[in-house]
């Protein structure tokens, strides 16, 4: 047997084709477009990469992009000062601070200062708190997607046993509060977790969010499971030449899982797609719309 190899970038492509055609209903019934306002401090080369890939996906969508790029050297109070401005702005629905930020930033105050209901990212507070109570609120983008190809694959995920690696409040929290959410039975495994191979190896859905490369081995997976790679990791490949590979051993776990996400190609590309995702669901809520259906959690 080997497993399926699940297409992420296929999936994030249908992800988007849902938000554009909610958009264009927006358009057209509510005079509504959604919009997502960007803030960079810095010029992090990665950050850049990030940045300029959300603002062309978001146009492609048929939203309003707003990017804001301040200098490494903004003062906080600059910055909280723009966050205030962007929250009380109609057109904008979602906000999102990439991160890191600068050393000298608060991170925690500045995504507290953001209005919860135009947190995109999911990390205010009050959505983390709304997550784990099970009411509805803007879920960390990542684990959102996750969270909708693991429907797409199996529909309901009721009583199934769930193992998250990595406890990380941007992936693996998120993810358990989702999995457990949909009637799974979760363990969230980590760095001092006692033999954690044979918790992981209970998994009929197991999660990889560690940023470990290939940490995850053949005998870590139970014959037939879903899993989900998180990682993406960079490794000096032959001639200098860099490698991305996850935190699963893909060649070596392949034969065993039922199914598997690919590193590059897996999980990534539905990052921006669920933060499109999210911005359209705010757009909905603040217009005291229905919230999307299939790109929520
Ligand atoms: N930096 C890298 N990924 C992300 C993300 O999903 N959200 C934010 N705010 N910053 C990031």
């Amino acid at each position: 047997m080997t497993a399926r190899i699940i297409d992420g970038k296929a999936f994030a492509a249908t992800i988007r084709e849902r938000v554009a055609a909610h958009v264009s209903r927006l358009k057209a019934d509510h005079g509504l477009t959604p919009g997502l306002a960007v803030v960079l401090v810095g010029a992090d080369p990665a950050s850049e990469v990030y940045v300029r890939n959300k603002g062309k996906q978001t146009k492609e969508a048929g939203m309003e992009s707003f990017e804001h790029r301040l200098p490494a050297e903004t003062a906080e109070a600059d910055l909280l000062a723009l966050v205030a401005r962007l929250n009380a702005d109609p057109a904008v629905h979602g906000i999102l601070v990439q991160l890191p930020l600068p050393a000298h930033i608060d991170e925690a105050k500045v995504i507290g200062a953001i209005a919860p209901e135009k947190d995109a990212d999911g990390f205010h507070i009050s959505n983390v708190g709304l997550l784990a109570t099970g009411q509805s609120a803007l879920v960390p983008c990542t684990p959102l997607g996750c969270l909708l190809l693991l429907r797409d694959l199996h529909g309901s995920l009721s009583g199934m046993e769930a193992v998250v690696l990595g406890r990380s409040n941007i992936v693996g929290k998120p993810m358990a509060q989702l999995l457990l959410r949909e009637s799974c039975t979760v363990t969230i495994a980590h760095s001092r977790t006692r033999g954690i191979e044979a918790v992981a190896a209970r998994a009929d859905i197991l999660v990889a969010a560690v940023g470990r490369p290939e940490m995850v081995k053949a005998d870590w997976v139970k014959p037939g499971a879903t899993v989900i790679d998180v990682g993406i990791n960079r490794l000096e490949g032959e001639g200098g030449k860099a490698r991305l590979v996850g935190d699963v051993d893909f060649e070596a776990v392949a034969p065993v899982a039922g199914a598997i996400t690919p590193v590059p190609g897996g999980v990534g590309p539905m990052t921006i797609a669920c933060l499109l995702a999210n911005t359209v669901t705010a757009a909905c809520r603040a217009n005291g719309l229905p919230a999307p259906e299939g790109l929520t959690a």
